[in-house]
């Protein structure tokens, strides 16, 4: 998958120490109870996306998704939840929490494409990233044309 080659090109997913924090970028509370749309697995440790991946739309991402009506208006957002990969007796399961990134259009945030890029550790707590190298830079690379969103929903 083209995509897959490409993101092994990834070198270090939150690894940079500076970058500050939009003041909108806090983990909605509620995002369980969001729509999940898409599930896909990296088993590959060294890989920077390493893990299970849940992906969890608002109702105002969620609706647009599905109407293809691009570009997503203010306030849709969209949290990925990263799992450990846990395979045992021929399953293939989430193990434990190890991230959440979350994007969140606004177009006040010019420098990245209108949407406002975070990423949280396994406790919530905001990881130091540089939103536009680690996240927005791959995003505009490879998603641009969909408004810089990757996945398709997943019926
Ligand atoms: C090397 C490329 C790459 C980097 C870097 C990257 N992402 Fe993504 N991101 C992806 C891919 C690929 C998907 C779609 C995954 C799928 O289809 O299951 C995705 C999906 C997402 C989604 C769900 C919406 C969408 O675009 O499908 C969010 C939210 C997200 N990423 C946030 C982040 C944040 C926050 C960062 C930085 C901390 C980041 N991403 C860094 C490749 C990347």
């Amino acid at each position: 998958m083209k995509v897959l080659v490409i993101l092994l090109s990834l070198t270090v997913l939150g690894g940079a120490v500076y970058g500050k924090m939009h003041k909108k970028a806090k983990l909605p509370k509620n995002f369980r109870f969001w729509t999940h749309t898409k599930s896909m697995v990296i088993p590959d440790k060294s890989h920077g996306l390493y893990g299970f991946h849940n992906i969890y739309a608002n109702k105002k991402a969620y609706k647009t998704m599905i109407r293809s009506k691009k570009p997503y208006p203010n306030g849709a957002k969209f949290v990925v939840s990263f799992y450990d990969v846990v395979k045992k007796d021929g399953t293939t399961n989430q193990g434990k929490k190890l991230m959440d990134a979350l994007m969140v259009k606004d177009s006040s945030a010019k420098d990245t494409g209108g949407w406002i890029f975070a990423a949280f550790d396994d406790k919530g707590a905001p990881k130091p990233i540089n939103p536009k190298k680690d996240c927005f830079q791959c995003h505009a690379d490879q998603a641009k044309n969909n408004d810089y969103v990757f996945h398709k929903y997943i019926k």
